[in-house]
C-alpha cells in the first residue's frame, strides 16, 4: 500500500505504484513517488516552481528513509530539482545522515546532478507581490499568507510491503518566503516522517515549527509502538500541538497521515481541509479528507 499526503499525492502514489510494478524496492517507489510533484511547477510548495524565501532563493528540504534506520536528508538546497534523490544519495553513498546548504549542493554536482533554475516566473511573481504587499512576518502569517497553504502543502510518502517492510519520504521548498536559512520540519528524522520496522510509518504537513516542537511523526510511531491504531496516534499527536500551544496554532495547519505495519492507514488534522491518498494492493487509489480537531472533514 502507499499512502500520501494531499490531493497531488494521488499522482504520487500512481508513480510509486508503477515503480513497484516494475519491480522496484519500496525505497525506489517512494522516491519515484515524491519527484512528481517535486517536477510540478503548478505546486508552489514543493520541488520546481516552490515559492521562493524572504530573499527570492527557492530552497529544498527533503528526506527518505527505510524500517531499518537508514536515513538520507538534505536541507536548504538550492538548484536542484529533486532534492529526494539527493536525500537518497546521502543516506547510501555517505556515513551522514543529513547535509545542508553549501555542503548539500557540493555534494549534489560532486554526484552527478544537474542544476536546474527553481524560480520559476510564477513563483517569482508571488514573492514579488508579497514583498510589495507585506510586511515580514514569521510562521504562521507566512504561512497564512500562501492563501492556499491549507489545500497545498509538503508531501509525505509512505509505502507498506505485503510483508510489512516499509519506506518513507519527504519533500518541500518549505514555508513560502521564509527566513533565509529556515528549515521546517519535513528534513529531520522523527519530524516530517519515521519509518519503524514491526511499528509502522508517520509523515507531517502544515506549520512545520509546529511539528519539529513536538519531534511529531516520531511521536505518532512511538503511540502506535505503544498499540494506538494510526487514527488515534495522529489524533494524540494533533491534539498535543493544540493543547501545547493553544491560540499561537489557532489559524494554523498541522497534518499527520500514518501507516502502520498491517496497512492500517489513519490521518488527523489541526484543522479542516486536510486530504491524504491511498493505494491499495491493486493500485486503486483513493482521496478522502482527514477528521479535524477544528471541525468536521470538508466534503469532497
Ligand atoms: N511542513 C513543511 C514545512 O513547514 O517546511
Amino acid at each position: 500500500m502507499i499512502v500520501s499526503t494531499w490531493d497531488f499525492g494521488a499522482a504520487a502514489n500512481a508513480a510509486a505504484f508503477a515503480r513497484i510494478k516494475a519491480g522496484g524496492s519500496l525505497l525506489d517507489a517512494v522516491e519515484a513517488g515524491a519527484m512528481v510533484p517535486e517536477a510540478d511547477p503548478t505546486n508552489h510548495s514543493v520541488g520546481f516552481g516552490g515559492y521562493p524565501d524572504r530573499e527570492g532563493y527557492v530552497t529544498l528540504d527533503a528526506i527518505i528513509m527505510d524500517d531499518r534506520g537508514n536515513v538520507g536528508a538534505v536541507a536548504a538546497l538550492e538548484d536542484f530539482a529533486h532534492p529526494i534523490s539527493v536525500a537518497r544519495r546521502v543516506m547510501e553513498k555517505t556515513p551522514h545522515t543529513m547535509l545542508v546548504g553549501a555542503g548539500a549542493h557540493q555534494f549534489a554536482l560532486e554526484q552527478g546532478f544537474s542544476r536546474t533554475k527553481l524560480l520559476t516566473p510564477e513563483a517569482e511573481a508571488a514573492w514579488r507581490e508579497w514583498l510589495r504587499t507585506s510586511q515580514y512576518k514569521p510562521v504562521a502569517n507566512s504561512e497564512n499568507q500562501r492563501g492556499s497553504a491549507l489545500d497545498h502543502d509538503t508531501i509525505g510518502i509512505l509505502a507498506c510491503g505485503t510483508d510489512g517492510r516499509l519506506a518513507g519520504a519527504c519533500t518541500t521548498s518549505g514555508m513560502a518566503f521564509k527566513l533565509r536559512g529556515r528549515i521546517g520540519d519535513s528534513p529531520q528524522s522523527g519530524c516530517g516522517l519515521l519509518v519503524e520496522a514491526g511499528v509502522g510509518g508517520a509523515t507531517a504537513t502544515g506549520v512545520g515549527e509546529e511539528v519539529t516542537r513536538i519531534a511529531g511523526s516520531a511521536r505518532v510511531v512511538s503511540s502506535m509502538r505503544a498499540g494506538m491504531s494510526p487514527m488515534a496516534a495522529c489524533r494524540e499527536a494533533v491534539t498535543h500541538i493544540a493543547r501545547l500551544r493553544g491560540d499561537a496554532v489557532k489559524d494554523a495547519q498541522v497534518a499527520f497521515l500514518a501507516i502502520d505495519r498491517r496497512g492500517e492507514v489513519g490521518a488527523y488534522a489541526l484543522q479542516p481541509g486536510f486530504t491524504y491518498a491511498v493505494t491499495d494492493t491493486d493500485g486503486h487509489t483513493r482521496v478522502s479528507a482527514a477528521e479535524s480537531l477544528k471541525g468536521a472533514p470538508r466534503a469532497r
